[in-house]
């Protein structure tokens, strides 16, 4: 049959399946189509809004015959905002589509078909995140705050994120009035003029690090701020960093503190930490607790653990309280002073931390092992550097721990771990209510020969 689909055509589909980012996709004429914010077995009414050749994209324009996994979003923003994916789909649905994402993944790059089991649910499904980056920006002369549009630079105002806290409401609304009544300028990025580009939020339960991003070091009136955020909050930080580039990175190299909290101090897993507002740390305190004690459970025991791309050293020095030697890896150099840091409160003379490259250093560590050892990985989105992944096949470690937040790396990477290793346990978690992203949890075991 012809082709005959082009660019603004309006039609009539039914939605097969949902993509990697949640999107539905129908087939037309053979080819196929993405359609955000549609469901499987959804009729629906679309313009096709782009033609990429491989495939096309499509606006749903209406619901005719609607799925019943569909629910109303919650959030007002939520068709215009680049922040949640899948508000569209009951909660339980979105568990199980993260379940196939991982499945489907696994078997479409390694050409694995394993065991998944189901998705370990957020506690919380909204306000769950502890961190959260605001671009500022002057749109005609006004300023907004907000998110970006999806797939785009274009800042929808927004006064209340429904995955950030009910203190960041407050914040915002805060910030806002703050640069009007000072007549401080948003960032352009068309004339690429103006101060303030971004604000960065981290939180716990009572306290907050406001970080302040400016394109001009000289920029320090700050005391109306703080004077405002006193009448409403007893306890929290504020940082200024500076980022002159006009490119898509939200900081600059140079913080300097300003005034209150330089750190939030916390627990977890009877480990105390501080963050500080560029540290890593996990957005979801509850998922992150039990992805911890599952690490923990999956690790019990060993006498040597290597915990590769070990970020401020938290997971490290938890694995370290509860009984293992851990050789923490982080590139990072205030990331491992943060774990040298931890190290000392927390007492832990079995813990080394090291600062530099797991490409260069986890090859170095591992080569010629004699004794048992484990391999805890928690790579950044990038997945696991090839070099680290041929040192693995090489020195053999019984069992490899990867904790990944990128499926399709996470895909790649066992394909190349899986000629040596066996693939026991795959669980996926809710890190992100409500957006498609998901974190995964992998055990890997050498095989017998
Ligand atoms: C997902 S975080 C790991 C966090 C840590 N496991 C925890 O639970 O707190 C990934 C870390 O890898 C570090 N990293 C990225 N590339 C690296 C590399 N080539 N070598 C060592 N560390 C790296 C990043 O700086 C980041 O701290």
């Amino acid at each position: 049959m012809q082709n005959t689909l082009k660019k603004n055509d309006e039609l009539e589909v039914t939605i097969e399946r949902l993509g990697i980012n949640g999107e539905g996709i129908a087939t037309y004429e053979g080819r196929v189509i993405f359609v955000p914010y549609a469901l499987v077995g959804e009729r629906v009414k679309i313009h096709i809004i782009n033609d990429k050749n491989s495939f096309l994209i499509a606006k749903l324009l209406e619901v005719i015959i609607p799925s019943e996994d569909r629910c109303e979003a919650v959030c007002p923003y939520f068709y215009k905002c680049g922040g949640c994916d899948i508000q569209h789909l009951k909660y339980e649905k979105q568990l199980l589509l993260k379940k196939d994402i991982v499945k489907d993944t696994i078997y479409k790059y390694a050409k694995l078909d394993v065991n998944v089991n189901d998705t370990i649910a957020s506690d919380n499904v909204f306000r769950y995140r502890n961190k959260f980056a605001f671009p500022v920006s002057s749109v005609g002369g006004e300023i907004k705050i907000g998110m970006y549009r999806k797939n785009s630079h274009n800042i929808i105002e927004i006064d209340d994120c429904l995955l950030q806290s009910e203190k960041t409401k407050t914040i915002l609304e805060i910030f806002k009035s703050y640069m009007i009544e000072n007549k401080i300028s948003a960032y352009d990025e068309k004339t690429k003029k103006g101060i303030v580009k971004h604000i960065v939020v981290r939180e716990n339960k009572d306290e907050f690090i406001l970080t302040v991003v400016v394109t001009n070091e000289k920029f320090n009136n700050f005391n109306p701020l703080i004077e405002k955020l006193k009448t409403k909050f007893d306890k929290f930080g504020i940082v200024k960093n500076v980022n002159k580039l006009g490119n898509n990175v939200i900081f600059g190299n140079t913080d300097t503190y300003i005034y209150g909290l330089k750190e939030l101090n916390m627990t977890e897993l009877g480990i105390k930490y501080s963050v500080n507002n560029r540290s890593f740390l996990q957005v979801n305190d509850d998922i992150k607790t039990k992805i911890y004690n599952k690490i923990l459970e999956l690790t019990n025991g060993s006498k040597k653990i290597i915990d590769a791309y070990s970020g401020a050293g938290l997971l490290s020095s938890i694995m370290a309280k509860n009984g293992s030697d851990v050789i923490g890896v982080e590139i990072i150099e205030e990331a491992t002073k943060n774990a040298e840091n931890l190290k000392k409160i927390n007492k832990l003379n079995n813990l080394t931390n090291l600062n530099g490259d797991c490409a260069r250093i986890i090859p170095e560590l591992i080569k010629g092992e004699k004794e048992d050892f484990i391999v805890v990985i928690d790579p950044p989105r990038k997945g696991i550097d090839k070099s680290v992944i041929d040192a693995l096949n090489l020195a053999k470690p019984k069992v490899i721990v990867y904790l990944s937040c990128n499926p399709a790396t996470l895909a790649r990477d066992l394909g190349y771990l899986s000629e040596n290793y066996d693939v026991d346990f795959v669980q996926p978690y809710d890190m992100f209510p409500q957006t498609a992203n998901v974190e995964t949890l992998v055990k890997l075991s050498l095989k017998k020969v």
